[in-house]
Protein backbone atom coordinates (compact mmCIF):
# COMPACT_ATOMS: atom_id res chain seq x y z
CA UNK A 1 0.00 0.00 0.00
CA UNK A 2 1.09 3.34 -0.63
CA UNK A 3 0.22 7.25 -1.16
CA UNK A 4 -0.08 8.93 -4.72
CA UNK A 5 -0.85 12.71 -5.04
CA UNK A 6 -1.35 15.05 -7.74
CA UNK A 7 -2.51 18.55 -8.16
CA UNK A 8 -3.25 20.79 -10.60
CA UNK A 9 -4.26 24.63 -10.45
CA UNK A 10 -2.90 28.33 -9.22
CA UNK A 11 -0.89 27.57 -6.55
CA UNK A 12 2.82 26.65 -5.49
CA UNK A 13 2.59 22.97 -6.51
CA UNK A 14 5.19 21.27 -4.29
CA UNK A 15 4.57 22.44 -0.94
CA UNK A 16 1.13 21.37 -1.74
CA UNK A 17 2.25 17.67 -2.63
CA UNK A 18 4.12 17.14 0.03
CA UNK A 19 1.63 18.41 2.25
CA UNK A 20 -0.64 15.97 1.05
CA UNK A 21 2.10 12.93 0.65
CA UNK A 22 2.09 13.86 4.82
CA UNK A 23 -1.57 12.81 5.12
CA UNK A 24 -0.95 9.57 3.14
CA UNK A 25 1.87 8.61 5.26
CA UNK A 26 -0.13 5.97 6.99
CA UNK A 27 -0.14 4.34 3.63
CA UNK A 28 3.69 3.88 3.68
CA UNK A 29 6.91 5.57 5.06
CA UNK A 30 9.84 4.28 3.70
CA UNK A 31 10.36 6.82 0.64
CA UNK A 32 8.68 9.46 -1.21
CA UNK A 33 8.90 12.03 -3.75
CA UNK A 34 7.30 14.57 -6.02
CA UNK A 35 7.90 15.49 -9.30
CA UNK A 36 6.58 19.33 -10.89
CA UNK A 37 6.57 20.61 -14.67
CA UNK A 38 8.36 23.84 -14.81
CA UNK A 39 9.81 25.69 -17.83
CA UNK A 40 8.94 22.86 -20.36
CA UNK A 41 10.19 19.71 -17.92
CA UNK A 42 9.38 17.96 -15.24
CA UNK A 43 11.72 18.14 -12.32
CA UNK A 44 11.73 15.04 -9.95
CA UNK A 45 12.84 15.32 -6.51
CA UNK A 46 12.37 11.92 -4.70
CA UNK A 47 14.66 9.46 -2.02
CA UNK A 48 14.71 6.98 0.96
CA UNK A 49 13.37 8.55 3.83
CA UNK A 50 10.14 9.75 5.28
CA UNK A 51 8.17 12.61 3.71
CA UNK A 52 9.33 15.38 5.59
CA UNK A 53 13.01 13.84 5.40
CA UNK A 54 13.15 13.96 1.62
CA UNK A 55 11.15 17.79 1.65
CA UNK A 56 13.99 19.13 3.81
CA UNK A 57 16.73 18.25 1.18
CA UNK A 58 14.53 18.78 -1.72
CA UNK A 59 15.64 21.59 -4.03
CA UNK A 60 12.33 21.40 -5.56
CA UNK A 61 10.21 23.13 -2.77
CA UNK A 62 10.91 26.33 -3.99
CA UNK A 63 10.06 25.93 -7.79
CA UNK A 64 7.47 27.78 -9.58
CA UNK A 65 5.18 24.76 -10.29
CA UNK A 66 1.41 25.03 -10.45
CA UNK A 67 1.24 21.24 -11.58
CA UNK A 68 2.47 18.05 -10.48
CA UNK A 69 2.13 14.34 -8.70
CA UNK A 70 3.44 12.78 -6.11
CA UNK A 71 4.20 9.35 -3.80
CA UNK A 72 4.76 7.91 -0.52
CA UNK A 73 5.63 4.23 -0.65
CA UNK A 74 5.65 1.34 0.96
CA UNK A 75 8.05 -0.80 -0.73
CA UNK A 76 6.72 -4.24 -2.51
CA UNK A 77 9.53 -4.79 -5.46
CA UNK A 78 12.71 -3.49 -4.86
CA UNK A 79 13.91 -2.37 -0.92
CA UNK A 80 13.25 1.06 0.23
CA UNK A 81 16.37 3.51 -1.46
CA UNK A 82 16.90 6.85 -3.50
CA UNK A 83 16.08 4.83 -7.07
CA UNK A 84 13.18 2.82 -6.20
CA UNK A 85 11.31 5.90 -4.81
CA UNK A 86 8.52 7.04 -7.19
CA UNK A 87 8.51 9.17 -8.90
CA UNK A 88 9.68 6.71 -11.81
CA UNK A 89 10.35 8.63 -15.88
CA UNK A 90 10.87 6.76 -19.26
CA UNK A 91 13.98 7.17 -21.09
CA UNK A 92 13.26 10.36 -22.17
CA UNK A 93 12.34 11.84 -18.56
CA UNK A 94 8.82 12.72 -21.00
CA UNK A 95 6.76 10.75 -18.72
CA UNK A 96 6.52 10.37 -15.15
CA UNK A 97 4.29 8.05 -13.51
CA UNK A 98 3.73 7.56 -9.50
CA UNK A 99 1.76 4.04 -8.90
CA UNK A 100 0.23 2.14 -5.81
CA UNK A 101 -0.51 -1.41 -6.29
CA UNK A 102 1.57 -4.37 -7.45
CA UNK A 103 2.41 -5.29 -11.96
CA UNK A 104 1.90 -8.88 -11.56
CA UNK A 105 3.54 -8.96 -15.45
CA UNK A 106 6.35 -6.65 -14.86
CA UNK A 107 9.72 -8.83 -15.38
CA UNK A 108 8.11 -9.82 -19.03
CA UNK A 109 7.10 -5.89 -19.57
CA UNK A 110 10.43 -5.34 -18.31
CA UNK A 111 12.50 -7.97 -20.48
CA UNK A 112 9.95 -6.94 -23.36
CA UNK A 113 11.64 -3.08 -22.95
CA UNK A 114 15.07 -4.29 -22.69
CA UNK A 115 15.02 -6.12 -25.68
CA UNK A 116 13.76 -2.66 -27.74
CA UNK A 117 16.45 -0.75 -25.82
CA UNK A 118 15.05 0.67 -22.76
CA UNK A 119 17.17 1.52 -19.80
CA UNK A 120 16.18 0.68 -16.24
CA UNK A 121 17.31 2.58 -13.22
CA UNK A 122 15.19 0.46 -10.49
CA UNK A 123 14.32 -3.25 -9.16
CA UNK A 124 10.55 -1.84 -9.13
CA UNK A 125 7.80 -3.21 -10.76
CA UNK A 126 6.21 0.15 -11.67
CA UNK A 127 9.14 1.75 -13.46
CA UNK A 128 7.98 -0.27 -16.76
CA UNK A 129 5.10 1.79 -16.93
CA UNK A 130 6.64 5.30 -17.94
CA UNK A 131 8.94 3.33 -20.24
CA UNK A 132 5.95 1.24 -21.54
CA UNK A 133 3.79 4.66 -22.30
CA UNK A 134 7.23 6.37 -24.28
CA UNK A 135 6.82 2.84 -26.15
CA UNK A 136 3.63 3.25 -27.58
CA UNK A 137 3.49 7.28 -27.58
CA UNK A 138 3.24 8.44 -31.01
CA UNK A 139 2.37 11.93 -30.25
CA UNK A 140 -1.21 11.94 -27.75
CA UNK A 141 -0.20 11.32 -24.70
CA UNK A 142 -3.67 9.89 -23.78
CA UNK A 143 -3.63 7.44 -25.64
CA UNK A 144 -0.58 6.24 -25.08
CA UNK A 145 -1.42 5.97 -21.91
CA UNK A 146 -4.80 3.92 -22.17
CA UNK A 147 -2.95 1.34 -24.43
CA UNK A 148 -0.02 1.35 -21.60
CA UNK A 149 -2.53 0.74 -18.81
CA UNK A 150 -4.09 -1.59 -20.71
CA UNK A 151 -1.20 -4.32 -21.16
CA UNK A 152 -0.83 -4.33 -17.22
CA UNK A 153 -1.65 -6.99 -15.15
CA UNK A 154 -2.33 -7.31 -11.43
CA UNK A 155 -3.67 -3.44 -9.30
CA UNK A 156 -2.67 -0.12 -9.73
CA UNK A 157 -3.25 3.62 -8.55
CA UNK A 158 -1.85 5.56 -11.39
CA UNK A 159 -0.89 9.36 -11.88
CA UNK A 160 1.27 10.62 -14.59
CA UNK A 161 2.27 13.51 -16.80
CA UNK A 162 4.09 14.05 -19.63
CA UNK A 163 6.40 16.91 -20.22
CA UNK A 164 4.68 18.13 -23.98
CA UNK A 165 1.49 18.16 -22.41
CA UNK A 166 2.05 20.71 -19.40
CA UNK A 167 -1.96 21.10 -18.57
CA UNK A 168 -3.46 17.37 -17.30
CA UNK A 169 -2.32 14.89 -15.18
CA UNK A 170 -3.43 11.13 -16.17
CA UNK A 171 -5.18 9.19 -13.77
CA UNK A 172 -6.29 4.98 -13.96
CA UNK A 173 -7.21 2.92 -11.58
CA UNK A 174 -7.65 -1.11 -10.95
CA UNK A 175 -8.13 -2.71 -7.53
CA UNK A 176 -6.05 0.25 -5.67
CA UNK A 177 -8.17 3.24 -4.84
CA UNK A 178 -7.86 6.78 -5.88
CA UNK A 179 -10.02 9.63 -5.38
CA UNK A 180 -9.97 13.63 -7.39
CA UNK A 181 -10.58 16.13 -4.43
CA UNK A 182 -12.52 19.00 -6.48
CA UNK A 183 -11.48 22.78 -5.90
CA UNK A 184 -12.10 26.13 -7.27
CA UNK A 185 -10.04 26.39 -9.95
CA UNK A 186 -7.81 23.55 -8.77
CA UNK A 187 -8.06 19.87 -8.38
CA UNK A 188 -6.42 17.21 -5.62
CA UNK A 189 -5.82 13.68 -6.75
CA UNK A 190 -4.79 11.30 -3.71
CA UNK A 191 -5.21 8.13 -3.02
CA UNK A 192 -7.46 8.28 -0.29
CA UNK A 193 -9.46 11.32 1.26
CA UNK A 194 -7.31 12.41 4.52
CA UNK A 195 -5.17 14.15 1.73
CA UNK A 196 -7.56 16.38 0.05
CA UNK A 197 -9.65 16.95 3.27
CA UNK A 198 -8.01 20.70 4.12
CA UNK A 199 -8.49 21.47 0.95
CA UNK A 200 -12.04 20.07 -0.45
CA UNK A 201 -14.68 17.68 0.51
CA UNK A 202 -16.19 17.66 -2.50
CA UNK A 203 -14.32 14.30 -4.33
CA UNK A 204 -15.14 12.14 -7.07
CA UNK A 205 -14.45 8.34 -6.64
CA UNK A 206 -12.51 6.43 -9.14
CA UNK A 207 -14.25 3.03 -9.55
CA UNK A 208 -12.60 0.31 -11.31
CA UNK A 209 -11.38 0.36 -14.78
CA UNK A 210 -11.83 3.84 -15.24
CA UNK A 211 -9.44 6.54 -16.25
CA UNK A 212 -9.41 10.56 -15.89
CA UNK A 213 -7.91 13.54 -17.87
CA UNK A 214 -7.50 15.97 -14.58
CA UNK A 215 -7.03 19.66 -15.62
CA UNK A 216 -7.39 23.05 -12.97
CA UNK A 217 -10.59 23.67 -14.37
CA UNK A 218 -11.63 20.45 -15.62
CA UNK A 219 -12.13 16.56 -14.49
CA UNK A 220 -13.31 13.93 -17.41
CA UNK A 221 -13.07 10.54 -16.25
CA UNK A 222 -13.72 7.79 -18.85
CA UNK A 223 -13.95 4.13 -19.75
CA UNK A 224 -10.61 2.38 -20.05
CA UNK A 225 -11.89 -0.69 -22.10
CA UNK A 226 -14.21 1.97 -24.38
CA UNK A 227 -12.58 5.70 -23.87
CA UNK A 228 -16.60 6.09 -23.44
CA UNK A 229 -16.75 9.00 -21.11
CA UNK A 230 -18.46 8.98 -17.66
CA UNK A 231 -20.51 10.88 -15.73
CA UNK A 232 -19.24 10.63 -12.34
CA UNK A 233 -21.25 11.99 -8.94
CA UNK A 234 -19.20 14.49 -6.94
CA UNK A 235 -19.80 13.24 -3.17
CA UNK A 236 -19.47 15.11 0.11
CA UNK A 237 -17.60 13.78 2.81
CA UNK A 238 -18.67 13.95 6.16
CA UNK A 239 -15.56 12.69 7.79
CA UNK A 240 -12.28 14.59 9.49
CA UNK A 241 -9.09 13.87 8.56
CA UNK A 242 -8.20 11.45 11.49
CA UNK A 243 -11.47 9.72 10.55
CA UNK A 244 -10.83 9.30 7.37
CA UNK A 245 -6.92 8.02 7.81
CA UNK A 246 -8.97 5.03 9.21
CA UNK A 247 -11.67 5.36 6.36
CA UNK A 248 -13.88 5.63 8.98
CA UNK A 249 -12.90 3.06 11.56
CA UNK A 250 -12.78 4.25 14.66
CA UNK A 251 -9.24 2.34 15.14
CA UNK A 252 -6.65 1.68 12.67
CA UNK A 253 -6.70 -2.46 14.39
CA UNK A 254 -10.70 -2.88 13.14
CA UNK A 255 -9.43 -1.35 9.96
CA UNK A 256 -6.58 -3.73 9.55
CA UNK A 257 -9.25 -6.57 10.55
CA UNK A 258 -11.40 -5.30 7.44
CA UNK A 259 -8.29 -5.68 5.52
CA UNK A 260 -8.03 -9.46 5.81
CA UNK A 261 -9.22 -10.97 3.64
CA UNK A 262 -7.06 -8.43 0.89
CA UNK A 263 -4.29 -10.07 3.14
CA UNK A 264 -4.84 -13.45 1.47
CA UNK A 265 -5.49 -12.03 -2.18
CA UNK A 266 -2.19 -10.39 -1.36
CA UNK A 267 -0.17 -13.70 -0.36
CA UNK A 268 -1.65 -15.45 -2.86
CA UNK A 269 0.42 -13.02 -5.46
CA UNK A 270 3.92 -14.20 -3.83
CA UNK A 271 2.94 -17.54 -5.19
CA UNK A 272 6.16 -17.44 -7.76
CA UNK A 273 8.61 -16.61 -5.15
CA UNK A 274 6.75 -18.95 -2.56
CA UNK A 275 7.52 -22.10 -5.16
CA UNK A 276 10.71 -21.12 -5.60
CA UNK A 277 11.72 -21.39 -2.14
CA UNK A 278 9.50 -24.05 -1.87
CA UNK A 279 11.85 -25.96 -4.57
CA UNK A 280 15.46 -24.72 -2.32
CA UNK A 281 13.40 -26.26 1.09
CA UNK A 282 12.65 -29.29 -0.09
CA UNK A 283 16.34 -30.32 -0.30
CA UNK A 284 16.57 -29.80 3.49
CA UNK A 285 15.81 -32.63 5.91
CA UNK A 286 15.23 -30.42 9.07
CA UNK A 287 13.71 -26.98 9.15
CA UNK A 288 12.77 -24.61 11.83
CA UNK A 289 10.32 -21.32 11.74
CA UNK A 290 12.01 -19.04 13.73
CA UNK A 291 9.78 -16.18 15.09
CA UNK A 292 8.36 -14.12 18.20
CA UNK A 293 4.63 -13.02 19.26
CA UNK A 294 1.97 -13.83 16.71
CA UNK A 295 4.39 -14.07 14.12
CA UNK A 296 5.42 -17.44 15.99
CA UNK A 297 1.80 -18.91 16.13
CA UNK A 298 1.85 -17.88 12.46
CA UNK A 299 4.85 -20.20 11.91
CA UNK A 300 3.23 -22.89 14.01
CA UNK A 301 0.56 -22.87 11.59
CA UNK A 302 3.16 -23.51 8.83
CA UNK A 303 4.49 -26.26 11.31
CA UNK A 304 1.26 -28.16 11.67
CA UNK A 305 0.85 -28.01 7.76
CA UNK A 306 4.57 -29.25 7.20
CA UNK A 307 3.53 -32.00 9.00
CA UNK A 308 -0.06 -33.12 7.79
CA UNK A 309 2.24 -33.77 4.45
CA UNK A 310 4.59 -35.71 6.08
CA UNK A 311 7.66 -32.82 6.61
CA UNK A 312 9.26 -32.13 9.23
CA UNK A 313 9.26 -28.77 10.54
CA UNK A 314 10.03 -27.50 14.14
CA UNK A 315 8.29 -23.99 15.38
CA UNK A 316 10.86 -22.60 17.91
CA UNK A 317 10.71 -19.13 19.71
CA UNK A 318 13.33 -16.89 18.88
CA UNK A 319 14.35 -16.04 22.45
CA UNK A 320 14.44 -19.74 22.45
CA UNK A 321 15.75 -20.75 19.39
CA UNK A 322 19.08 -17.97 19.52
CA UNK A 323 20.23 -20.20 22.82
CA UNK A 324 19.22 -23.13 22.75
CA UNK A 325 18.62 -25.03 19.31
CA UNK A 326 20.66 -22.76 16.95
CA UNK A 327 23.48 -24.95 18.46
CA UNK A 328 21.87 -27.64 16.24
CA UNK A 329 21.66 -26.17 13.00
CA UNK A 330 24.58 -26.41 10.45
CA UNK A 331 24.27 -26.72 6.22
CA UNK A 332 21.62 -29.47 6.25
CA UNK A 333 19.02 -27.55 7.60
CA UNK A 334 16.91 -24.37 6.91
CA UNK A 335 15.28 -21.79 8.85
CA UNK A 336 11.85 -19.40 7.88
CA UNK A 337 12.20 -16.46 9.57
CA UNK A 338 8.90 -14.76 10.14
CA UNK A 339 7.99 -11.50 10.78
CA UNK A 340 5.78 -8.61 10.14
CA UNK A 341 8.32 -6.10 10.47
CA UNK A 342 11.75 -7.38 9.82
CA UNK A 343 13.10 -5.67 12.70
CA UNK A 344 13.00 -7.53 15.33
CA UNK A 345 15.82 -8.22 17.61
CA UNK A 346 15.42 -11.92 18.83
CA UNK A 347 13.71 -13.05 15.34
CA UNK A 348 17.26 -11.05 13.57
CA UNK A 349 19.76 -12.40 15.91
CA UNK A 350 18.29 -15.89 15.54
CA UNK A 351 18.71 -15.93 11.77
CA UNK A 352 21.96 -14.35 12.12
CA UNK A 353 23.62 -17.04 14.59
CA UNK A 354 21.79 -20.10 11.68
CA UNK A 355 23.50 -18.04 8.94
CA UNK A 356 26.69 -18.08 10.47
CA UNK A 357 25.92 -21.84 11.38
CA UNK A 358 25.25 -22.53 7.23
CA UNK A 359 21.63 -22.85 7.32
CA UNK A 360 19.66 -21.74 4.37
CA UNK A 361 17.60 -18.85 6.01
CA UNK A 362 14.02 -17.78 4.29
CA UNK A 363 11.99 -15.20 5.49
CA UNK A 364 8.29 -14.72 5.44
CA UNK A 365 8.38 -11.15 5.77
CA UNK A 366 5.83 -7.69 5.62
CA UNK A 367 8.18 -4.93 5.79
CA UNK A 368 10.46 -5.02 2.32
CA UNK A 369 13.78 -3.72 2.66
CA UNK A 370 13.83 -4.56 6.70
CA UNK A 371 16.54 -5.74 7.67
CA UNK A 372 15.82 -9.50 7.71
CA UNK A 373 15.35 -9.32 4.28
CA UNK A 374 18.88 -8.28 3.82
CA UNK A 375 19.97 -11.25 6.34
CA UNK A 376 17.94 -13.72 4.61
CA UNK A 377 18.99 -16.18 1.38
CA UNK A 378 15.40 -15.69 0.08
CA UNK A 379 12.58 -13.60 0.40
CA UNK A 380 8.61 -13.98 0.86
CA UNK A 381 6.67 -11.07 1.36
CA UNK A 382 3.16 -11.23 2.64
CA UNK A 383 2.35 -7.76 0.90
CA UNK A 384 -0.38 -7.36 3.62
CA UNK A 385 0.93 -3.33 3.46
CA UNK A 386 1.63 -1.59 6.87
CA UNK A 387 -0.09 -2.24 9.70
CA UNK A 388 0.06 0.41 11.61
CA UNK A 389 -1.51 -1.13 15.17
CA UNK A 390 0.23 -2.58 17.55
CA UNK A 391 -1.51 -5.84 17.56
CA UNK A 392 -1.10 -7.66 14.67
CA UNK A 393 -4.01 -8.79 12.40
CA UNK A 394 -3.80 -8.86 8.71
CA UNK A 395 0.19 -9.05 8.87
CA UNK A 396 -0.93 -12.56 10.99
CA UNK A 397 -3.41 -13.72 8.58
CA UNK A 398 -1.17 -12.96 5.55
CA UNK A 399 1.50 -14.85 7.26
CA UNK A 400 -0.60 -17.77 7.74
CA UNK A 401 -1.55 -17.51 4.05
CA UNK A 402 2.01 -17.92 2.99
CA UNK A 403 3.58 -20.52 5.56
CA UNK A 404 0.48 -22.68 4.52
CA UNK A 405 1.40 -22.26 0.36
CA UNK A 406 4.57 -22.79 1.35
CA UNK A 407 3.87 -25.80 2.61
CA UNK A 408 1.90 -26.97 0.43
CA UNK A 409 3.97 -26.09 -2.54
CA UNK A 410 7.09 -28.25 -1.02
CA UNK A 411 4.75 -31.25 -0.05
CA UNK A 412 3.73 -30.72 -4.24
CA UNK A 413 7.86 -30.85 -5.31
CA UNK A 414 8.35 -34.09 -2.86
CA UNK A 415 5.32 -35.17 -4.69
CA UNK A 416 3.62 -35.94 -1.20
CA UNK A 417 0.18 -34.11 -2.93
CA UNK A 418 -1.34 -34.13 -6.13
CA UNK A 419 -1.19 -31.12 -8.47
CA UNK A 420 -5.02 -31.91 -8.37
CA UNK A 421 -5.15 -31.40 -4.51
CA UNK A 422 -3.11 -28.53 -4.66
CA UNK A 423 -5.50 -26.88 -6.99
CA UNK A 424 -7.95 -27.91 -5.02
CA UNK A 425 -6.57 -25.98 -1.91
CA UNK A 426 -5.47 -23.39 -4.33
CA UNK A 427 -9.25 -22.93 -5.41
CA UNK A 428 -10.47 -22.63 -1.87
CA UNK A 429 -7.95 -20.34 -0.98
CA UNK A 430 -9.36 -17.74 -3.91
CA UNK A 431 -12.73 -18.45 -1.79
CA UNK A 432 -11.38 -17.56 1.21
CA UNK A 433 -11.63 -13.59 1.22
CA UNK A 434 -15.12 -14.06 1.09
CA UNK A 435 -15.51 -16.60 3.36
CA UNK A 436 -13.50 -13.85 5.87
CA UNK A 437 -16.08 -11.36 4.80
CA UNK A 438 -19.01 -13.97 5.85
CA UNK A 439 -17.03 -13.53 9.39
CA UNK A 440 -16.30 -9.67 9.11
CA UNK A 441 -20.39 -9.12 8.28
CA UNK A 442 -21.20 -11.12 11.77
CA UNK A 443 -19.17 -8.39 13.94
CA UNK A 444 -22.16 -6.92 15.85
CA UNK A 445 -22.76 -10.42 17.20
CA UNK A 446 -19.53 -11.21 17.95
CA UNK A 447 -19.26 -7.32 19.53
CA UNK A 448 -22.46 -8.32 21.62
CA UNK A 449 -20.98 -11.71 23.12
CA UNK A 450 -17.67 -9.85 23.78
CA UNK A 451 -19.70 -7.02 25.65
CA UNK A 452 -21.28 -9.54 27.98
CA UNK A 453 -17.87 -11.11 28.94
CA UNK A 454 -15.96 -7.93 29.70
CA UNK A 455 -16.18 -8.40 33.15
CA UNK A 456 -14.58 -12.20 33.06
CA UNK A 457 -11.38 -12.17 34.84
CA UNK A 458 -9.69 -14.96 33.03
CA UNK A 459 -9.97 -16.83 29.51
CA UNK A 460 -8.88 -20.17 28.31
CA UNK A 461 -8.45 -20.82 24.49
CA UNK A 462 -8.28 -24.35 23.62
CA UNK A 463 -7.33 -25.85 20.03
CA UNK A 464 -5.79 -29.13 18.73
CA UNK A 465 -2.96 -29.85 16.23
CA UNK A 466 -3.19 -27.11 13.38
CA UNK A 467 -6.19 -24.83 15.49
CA UNK A 468 -3.64 -24.73 18.56
CA UNK A 469 -1.68 -21.84 17.24
CA UNK A 470 -5.77 -19.98 16.33
CA UNK A 471 -6.53 -20.63 20.26
CA UNK A 472 -2.51 -18.73 20.78
CA UNK A 473 -3.21 -16.30 18.69
CA UNK A 474 -6.90 -15.59 20.73
CA UNK A 475 -5.50 -16.01 23.54
CA UNK A 476 -2.46 -13.16 22.93
CA UNK A 477 -4.86 -10.60 21.51
CA UNK A 478 -6.87 -10.56 24.18
CA UNK A 479 -4.17 -10.08 26.60
CA UNK A 480 -2.49 -7.62 24.90
CA UNK A 481 -5.10 -4.96 24.16
CA UNK A 482 -7.75 -5.69 26.91
CA UNK A 483 -5.26 -6.74 29.53
CA UNK A 484 -7.37 -9.86 30.47
CA UNK A 485 -5.75 -12.98 31.43
CA UNK A 486 -5.78 -15.51 28.69
CA UNK A 487 -4.32 -18.79 28.32
CA UNK A 488 -4.27 -20.94 25.04
CA UNK A 489 -3.60 -25.13 25.43
CA UNK A 490 -4.00 -27.83 22.99
CA UNK A 491 -7.09 -29.92 24.16
CA UNK A 492 -5.59 -32.64 25.10
CA UNK A 493 -3.68 -30.97 28.06
CA UNK A 494 -6.63 -29.81 29.79
CA UNK A 495 -7.14 -32.81 31.95
CA UNK A 496 -2.99 -32.40 32.98
CA UNK A 497 -3.96 -29.52 34.91
CA UNK A 498 -5.65 -26.76 33.38
CA UNK A 499 -8.88 -28.23 34.47
CA UNK A 500 -8.40 -27.44 38.24
CA UNK A 501 -8.91 -23.70 36.91
CA UNK A 502 -12.32 -24.28 35.37
CA UNK A 503 -15.42 -23.24 37.38
CA UNK A 504 -18.81 -21.74 37.00
CA UNK A 505 -18.66 -18.85 34.41
CA UNK A 506 -14.40 -19.08 33.09
CA UNK A 507 -15.07 -18.75 29.32
CA UNK A 508 -13.58 -21.62 27.18
CA UNK A 509 -13.17 -20.32 23.67
CA UNK A 510 -12.75 -23.19 21.90
CA UNK A 511 -11.25 -24.02 18.38
CA UNK A 512 -13.56 -26.59 16.72
CA UNK A 513 -13.69 -27.60 12.94
CA UNK A 514 -15.98 -29.79 11.55
CA UNK A 515 -12.75 -32.29 11.29
CA UNK A 516 -11.25 -35.40 11.98
CA UNK A 517 -10.71 -34.07 15.84
CA UNK A 518 -14.27 -32.44 16.30
CA UNK A 519 -15.23 -35.77 18.84
CA UNK A 520 -12.07 -34.92 20.63
CA UNK A 521 -12.70 -31.30 21.13
CA UNK A 522 -16.15 -32.22 22.31
CA UNK A 523 -14.92 -34.27 24.87
CA UNK A 524 -12.84 -31.14 26.06
CA UNK A 525 -16.07 -29.02 25.72
CA UNK A 526 -17.92 -31.84 27.81
CA UNK A 527 -15.31 -31.52 31.05
CA UNK A 528 -15.28 -27.80 30.72
CA UNK A 529 -19.44 -28.45 30.96
CA UNK A 530 -18.85 -30.56 33.74
CA UNK A 531 -17.36 -27.82 35.50
CA UNK A 532 -19.57 -25.16 34.72
CA UNK A 533 -17.58 -23.11 32.29
CA UNK A 534 -18.68 -20.88 29.44
CA UNK A 535 -18.42 -22.59 26.14
CA UNK A 536 -18.25 -20.50 23.10
CA UNK A 537 -16.92 -22.67 19.87
CA UNK A 538 -15.45 -21.64 16.80
CA UNK A 539 -17.22 -23.71 14.34
CA UNK A 540 -19.48 -23.60 11.84
CA UNK A 541 -22.74 -24.07 14.12
CA UNK A 542 -20.97 -22.25 17.42
CA UNK A 543 -21.65 -19.42 18.93
CA UNK A 544 -18.71 -17.44 17.10
CA UNK A 545 -19.89 -18.94 13.56
CA UNK A 546 -17.29 -19.69 10.92
CA UNK A 547 -18.17 -20.46 6.62
CA UNK A 548 -17.53 -24.43 5.93
CA UNK A 549 -13.81 -24.59 4.49
CA UNK A 550 -11.12 -27.19 3.89
CA UNK A 551 -10.13 -27.89 7.03
CA UNK A 552 -6.01 -27.05 6.22
CA UNK A 553 -7.24 -23.44 5.59
CA UNK A 554 -9.27 -23.23 9.03
CA UNK A 555 -6.35 -21.28 10.76
CA UNK A 556 -6.93 -18.42 8.21
CA UNK A 557 -10.45 -18.42 8.87
CA UNK A 558 -10.83 -19.47 12.58
CA UNK A 559 -8.93 -16.35 13.90
CA UNK A 560 -11.14 -13.66 12.25
CA UNK A 561 -13.65 -13.80 14.83
CA UNK A 562 -11.07 -14.09 18.10
CA UNK A 563 -9.28 -11.28 16.21
CA UNK A 564 -12.82 -9.07 16.17
CA UNK A 565 -13.41 -10.65 19.77
CA UNK A 566 -10.86 -9.48 21.07
CA UNK A 567 -11.36 -6.11 19.69
CA UNK A 568 -14.67 -5.52 20.84
CA UNK A 569 -13.52 -6.82 24.13
CA UNK A 570 -11.11 -4.36 24.61
CA UNK A 571 -13.02 -1.29 23.19
CA UNK A 572 -15.87 -2.48 25.62
CA UNK A 573 -13.96 -1.75 28.64
CA UNK A 574 -12.76 1.56 26.95
CA UNK A 575 -9.13 0.81 26.31
CA UNK A 576 -7.81 1.98 22.56
CA UNK A 577 -6.57 -0.88 20.93
CA UNK A 578 -4.47 1.11 18.43
CA UNK A 579 -1.84 1.98 21.18
CA UNK A 580 -2.21 -1.02 24.08
CA UNK A 581 0.12 -0.27 27.51
CA UNK A 582 3.54 -1.54 27.53
CA UNK A 583 3.82 -2.79 23.97
CA UNK A 584 5.42 -1.91 20.87
CA UNK A 585 4.76 -2.64 17.06
CA UNK A 586 8.36 -3.76 16.66
CA UNK A 587 10.39 -4.84 19.26
CA UNK A 588 13.69 -3.78 18.23
CA UNK A 589 15.31 -4.52 21.43
CA UNK A 590 15.85 -7.59 23.78
C1 LIG B 1 1.45 -9.17 17.92
O1 LIG B 1 0.14 -8.68 18.07
C2 LIG B 1 2.43 -8.45 18.80
N1 LIG B 1 2.46 -7.07 18.50
C3 LIG B 1 3.80 -9.13 18.84
O2 LIG B 1 3.63 -10.40 19.40
C4 LIG B 1 4.48 -9.31 17.47
O3 LIG B 1 3.81 -10.29 16.73
C5 LIG B 1 5.93 -9.80 17.71
O4 LIG B 1 6.59 -8.80 18.42
C6 LIG B 1 6.67 -10.13 16.42
O5 LIG B 1 6.77 -8.97 15.63
P1 LIG B 1 7.29 -9.14 14.09
O6 LIG B 1 6.25 -9.97 13.40
O7 LIG B 1 7.38 -7.74 13.58
O8 LIG B 1 8.61 -9.84 14.14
Amino acid sequence: MCGIAGYTGERNAPKILFDMLKKLEYRGYDSAGVACFYEGKTIVSRGKGKVDEVRKRSKINDLDSKIGIAHTRWATHGEPSDENSHPHSDCTKQFTVCHNGIVENYKELREELTARGHKFLSQTDTEVIPHLIEEIYTGNFETAFVSAVKKLRGSFALVAIDSCSPDEILVARKESPLIIGIGIGENFIASDTPAVLSETKKVIILEDLEYGIIKKNSVSIKRLDTGLPLEKAVQDIKWDVKAAEKEGFDHYMLKEIFEEPAAVKNALKGLDDIKAAAKKLSKYGRIYIVACGTASYAGLVGKYVFERFGICAETVIASEFRYSTVNTTDKKCAVIAVSQSGETADTLASVKEAKNRGAYIVSVVNAVGSSLTRLADDNIYAYSGPEIAVASTKAYVGQATTLTLLALSEARELGKITEAYQNEILDDLHRMPDKINMVLNEREHIKKLALQLRDCKSFFYLGRRLNYPTALEGALKLKEISYVHAEAYPGGELKHGPLALLEKGVPVICVAPNDDLKEKMESNMQEARARKATIIRVAEDGELKVPVCDPILSPILYVVPLHLFAYYLSTGKGIDPDKPRNLAKSVTVE
